[in-house]
Formats: structure tokens, sequence, C-alpha cells
């Protein structure tokens, strides 16, 4: 056995090896970097991201990946650094955007570059579902690349916490939900539901609006169609405010994976989080666990979709364009769901090797009623969503419960973007 010295010695040297020959191997290839800007950095995000660079490695040669991750669920520090660096016009080469809403906000900004040519010579059109096309397409053109649908509108529990208080099945409704979280805290657990700060709030307050206001209604409070001042809206709010009272006193410091820690040790029993959950729950090598759909929102199906752009003055268009192709391709499509917890975005990538989830998700993204998500970008704009999120944090740390209050903030909101 070498002593440590020595070990430290040689591997030092293997270090500086490896970095001279990758130095050189890069000057006689005259390799080109792609800066790929993503919130993926840990766990099941960056089980993901590490897939599709595999494939962007066999599929581009001549370019070398280079990754610009910034950690923080949601994008929460990205979306600051890239919004930065775009205004001092030094765009990575690619990021990483929601479809829908938030995309329109780069598109009306001229900050990212039209790619229907591309979609057209990699026959993307045709190989994606007509209703996301729809959401991704802006007067007539194509912007960005989808890699995946996510689902948000999900519950994760832990088996164990929840047998233990004699909890065998999910509940039907919302009042079942809190009948159960009512269970479980006379049962020990102090705080059944594992929350974490204002943008995982917000996924926690849209879904009791699915649940409360139905679909419908629900995607409306996005257009214009719904009032947010109405009965309906309060009573989701009370019901919110009901949950909230069983979760942790310490969300507001917890990002999502902090809130998922406290499920996996059995802290508590519950978490609703999208279903990049279940890739996560992987990488961490925890199996003790089952899912449902938000109670009171079954048939429905909230979505959001990442995406890739070309952004305006990105240095490496070619091999951004590769990384591209690969994020557009089935094979890619395949590689980076498989390990994202994500559905495959194409409707021609084959299911096998997806998980149990996974064909559940599949299945209802072909049946259910879609609706699009404010805290993931495909029902409102970052503004809105930046807004939201202050309102529901100040709303979390708050001693005294103003629901009239809350509700006239988010109705005040929701007026600076849509017409009511
Ligand atoms: C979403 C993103 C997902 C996942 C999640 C948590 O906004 O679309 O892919 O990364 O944030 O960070």
């Amino acid at each position: 056995m070498l002593s440590t010295r020595r070990a430290l010695a040689a591997v030092v040297s293997v270090v500086v090896l490896a970095a001279s020959a990758c130095g050189s191997a890069d000057e006689d290839s005259g390799s080109a970097k792609v800066e790929v800007f993503t919130w993926w950095a840990e766990g099941g995000e960056k089980a993901g991201l590490d897939s599709l660079v595999s494939r962007f490695g066999t599929a581009c040669p001549g370019q070398e990946f280079e990754n610009g991750a910034v950690a923080g669920g949601a994008g929460i520090n990205a979306k600051q650094v890239l919004n930065a660096r775009i205004a001092q016009n030094d765009p990575p080469d690619t990021f990483q955007v929601h479809a829908g809403a938030e995309l329109a906000d780069y598109i009306a900004a001229g900050r990212v570059q039209d790619l229907s040519a591309d979609y057209d010579s990699w026959g993307l059109r045709a190989a994606l579902p007509q209703g996301l096309l729809d959401d991704l397409t802006v007067d007539g053109k194509l912007y960005s690349v989808p890699a995946n649908i996510h689902r948000a509108n999900v519950v994760w529990a832990n088996s164990q916490v929840l047998s233990d208080a004699g909890i065998l099945q999910a509940p039907k409704n919302l009042d079942a939900f809190l009948q159960d979280l009512a269970k479980l805290r006379r049962a020990g657990v102090e705080s059944p539901l594992a929350l974490g700060r204002d943008w995982t709030q917000l996924m926690l307050l849209e879904s009791v609006l699915i649940a409360d206001l139905g679909a419908k209604r629900f995607a409306g409070l996005f257009t214009g169609a719904t009032s947010w001042k109405s009965k309906a809206v309060r009573g989701a709010l009370n019901d919110y405010v009901q949950l909230l009272a069983y979760s942790n006193a310490d969300r507001d410091a917890l990002d999502w994976p902090d809130a998922e820690r406290l499920l996996i040790d059995g802290r508590a029993g519950y978490q609703v989080m999208g279903d990049w959950e279940a890739a996560d729950l992987a990488a961490k090598n925890f199996q003790a666990y089952e899912y449902f759909t938000f109670p009171g929102t079954e048939g429905v199906f909230q979505w959001l979709a990442d995406s890739f752009v070309l952004p305006d003055g990105a240095g490496n268009p070619d091999g951004t364009r590769c990384w591209l192709k690969t994020v557009a391709s089935v094979d890619g499509q395949r590689d980076f769901n498989l390990a994202k917890g994500s559905i495959p975005a194409r409707t021609d990538v084959a299911g096998d090797g997806f998980s149990a989830y996974q064909m559940d998700a599949m299945a209802d993204w072909k049946t259910a009623t879609p609706v699009p998500s404010c805290a993931h970008g495909s029902a409102c704009s970052q503004d809105w969503q930046n807004t939201v999120n202050a309102t529901l944090g100040a709303f979390s740390t708050a001693a005294e419960k103003d629901v009239p209050g809350l509700q006239a903030a988010l109705a005040a909101t929701a007026a600076r973007y849509v017409q009511q």
C-alpha cells in the first residue's frame, strides 16, 4: 500500500498530467466549448444533465460541454445570474428556460434566436404534441427546444411514516388529506407536511387552487378569465392556511431537497413537489415512498417543460445547435428523461426502461386535462412569479395569517399582467 504522502504525490502528478493532456488535446483538436446554463447541480437533476452531456459527447465531436450550472431549485439563483449576464451582453451559449410565459419574456426582449428552420431540418414539429408546439410558438416562430414534460401536482409520501400512523391509502380529497395530516400529528409527527421556501409554497397553493376551482377556472386565473377576488379563491386560501399549519416552521429557509430530506428521514409524512422528486429519491437511494396526484386534482396534469434556447449573441452557435439537436433527439430525450424523472416531450420515444411512476405519468399526459404552472413559468411571466413568491414568503413568516390581505395582494398582482 502507498503511504499517504506518496499516494498524494501520485494523485497530484496524475491530475497535472491529465490537465496538460486535456489542454493539448483542446489545442490540437481545436475543440470549441458550449456553455450550458442550468440550475441542475445535484441529485436527480445533475444525473439528468449528465446523461445529456454524455449523448452530446458522442453526437457532437469537436465540441466540449462547459457546465454553467448555478444551484437553487426552480432556478431561484440561476435566473438572477442569467439575467445579469444577458444585460451585460455576456449570455451563455445556451440556457434552460420553461416553455410558456417565461419563454415569451425572452422572445419579446429579442434575447433568443428563431429556431424554426432547425425544427424543420430536425423533423421536430411532427415529433412534439400540438399543444406543446402551440405553447412554444410566438408569431408563428419557434424559439426553444423542449427536453421534457414534468408534472407539478404530485404528493410524495414516506410509506413507513404513514403506516406507523395507520394511514393505509391515499386521501380522496382535500378534507381527507387534512384529516391524515392531523392523524400524523397526533401520532407524534410534529410537521407532517414537508415544505420549503417561497416557490415551493406557490406550488402548494397552485395545487390547492386546482383542487378547489377545477382545471378550467384555475387556468383562467392566469389569462384574466377567472377573478382572483372570488369566494372560491378565498376558500382555497383558507385551505392553504390550514395546510401551512401542518408544515415545518423553518420552511422559509429550505430549498426543495432540504424539505425532501425531512421526508426521507421520516420527520414528515408528505411533500408536494414536481416529479423531479422521483429521480432525486432514486439518486439518494430512497425507495420506501409512494406518490399520488394532489387530492382533488385527479384527472388534471399540471405541466411544465424545460427547454433550451440559442441566445442572441451566443459565442458558439454551431456547437449550440448541436446541443439543441441532441436535446431534441429520440436518444437524447430517452437518456435525459430516464434520469430526470420527467417524460419525453417527443411522442415517439419508446417506454421501455422508464420507471413505474414515469409510465403512469406518460399515460396521464395522454388523457388528463393539462394546466400550466406559475411556479415553473408555463402559466405566468417571471416578474409575476417573482412577485407572488415574495408575497407568499412574507405571508409565511407573518404571525397573523391575513387571508383577505393575501387575496387582495394576489389579485392586485394579477391585474398588473392580465385584464380581469
Ligand atoms: C423546475 C425545473 C425542473 C426542476 C425543478 C427543481 O423549475 O423545471 O426541471 O429542476 O425546477 O429545481
